[in-house]
């Protein structure tokens, strides 16, 4: 991580552990952590599921770009981004711009497994059995991955741990 390592955008799919391991990573790395989902739901007052149903997937798209430049305002951060945020607009592009993206990789079943008893408050995977979900992120991962893999760096989540969390990723730095 060399050129501009004050803003580290983690991306990926939801299940893939932004959330947990992007808090983990900020401590170790003394960095501030900031979530682009919370943050919508604060600044808006709904929540991410209110915001799907009342302004469907394009309104909530808007608002979720305006939060990423909002918080790419902060300086020292590690920012959490919603899994579909790197691939609407020229999300992707302003992320490596502002800073350094990283993509927790998961594969389909991976992120299944994370994902279960987790679909409350998401609304895209709400109502799902798991086969369907299965088919369903498979058919997204084909459609998203063209963006997640512009990321600056890959990290895999297969087999990943809060203790060898932090070597991986310091072991980007090399690759
Ligand atoms: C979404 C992922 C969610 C949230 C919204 C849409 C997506 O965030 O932004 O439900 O399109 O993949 P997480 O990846 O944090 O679950």
């Amino acid at each position: 991580m060399n050129k501009k390592s004050t803003i580290i955008f983690l991306i990926g799919f939801m299940g893939s552990g932004k959330t947990t391991f992007g808090k983990m990573l900020a401590e170790a790395l003394n960095l501030k952590f900031l979530d682009m989902d919370s943050a919508i739901e604060v600044t808006t007052g709904k929540s991410i599921a209110t915001l799907f149903n009342e302004l469907g997937e394009e309104g909530f798209r808007q608002i979720e770009r305006d939060v990423l430049h909002d918080l790419s305002k902060h300086d020292h951060c590690l920012i959490s981004t919603g899994g579909g945020a790197p691939c609407f607009f020229d999300n992707m592009d302003f992320m490596k711009t502002a800073g350094e993206t990283v993509y927790l990789k998961g594969s389909a079943k991976v992120l299944i497994q994370n994902l279960h008893g987790a679909t409350d408050g998401r609304p895209l995977l709400k109502g799902k059995t798991e086969g369907e979900m299965e088919d369903f992120i498979n058919q997204m991962l084909e459609k998203r991955e063209p963006f997640y893999l512009k990321a600056d760096h890959v990290l895999d989540i297969e087999g990943i741990t809060a203790d060898n969390l932090l070597s991986r990723f310091l072991s980007l730095k090399e690759s």
